[in-house]
């Protein structure tokens, strides 16, 4: 899929103010600066359009990018970031979970995992929170760039492993980078698969 046209739409922390309308929409989760935003700039292929750092906690809030006049992008705040305090990792824990819960257009959560980490508790543990609640969400490794040779793949692959030790089935999952724009078509592709299907 091509996409023609991305434009900011509006950020907020309360799930009942993001944009009415029945578009299907695709958003994008996992912990403090394991590259959320990057890979939507990546996949929108417009650098500035979601806001990026190399210090975590960048992205507080629900932004909504409106893409091709037909669906939307979805930044949420990462989860897990020490630094904010209890208070702030309460509160925005509330504004994911409330959006994960209650927005009926959110069509596929796409939960991001830094490619060169073993799986990390609170990963697991989110996975499992999804699992209980019956949303339907995708994996996607970043930062592949950052693994040489063939330690990308075998980082994967014992990732999978260790997930399979847990679950029946697997989530559909996505290797990527956003230097290198690594899985940019993959994921596009299974975006518009799922559009399609719910246009048919
Ligand atoms: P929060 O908004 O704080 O939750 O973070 P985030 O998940 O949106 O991460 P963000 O996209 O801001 O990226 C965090 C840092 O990782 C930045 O310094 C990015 O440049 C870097 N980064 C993100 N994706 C990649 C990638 O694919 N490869 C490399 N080498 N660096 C990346
Ligand atoms: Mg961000």
């Amino acid at each position: 899929m091509e996409i023609t046209s991305a434009e900011f739409v509006i950020s907020n922390t309360d799930v009942k103010k993001c944009p009415p309308g029945i578009f299907p929409e695709y958003a994008f989760i996992g912990r403090s600066n394991v590259g959320k935003s990057s890979l939507i700039n990546m996949l929108t292929g417009r650098k500035g359009l979601a806001m990026t750092s190399a210090t975590p906690g960048k992205t507080m809030l629900i932004n909504h990018f409106l893409i091709n006049n037909s669906w939307y992008i979805v930044d949420l705040p990462g989860y897990g970031y020490a630094r904010r305090g209890q208070k702030g990792k309460t509160q925005i824990q509330r504004i994911i979970e409330d959006y994960i819960l209650e927005r009926e257009q959110m069509t596929n959560l796409f939960l991001l995992i830094d490619s060169r980490l073993d799986p990390q508790t609170i990963d697991i543990e989110f996975m499992e929170w999804l699992g209980e609640h019956g949303v339907p969400f995708s994996i996607v490794f970043t930062k592949g760039d950052k693994l040489k040779g063939g330690r990308l793949n075998i980082n994967i692959q014992q990732y999978l492993k260790k997930l399979k030790e847990q679950w029946e089935e697997l989530p559909p999952y996505f290797v990527t980078s956003s230097e290198n724009r690594m899985g940019k078509k993959e994921l596009l592709d299974y975006i518009e698969s799922i559009n399609k299907e719910m246009n048919t």
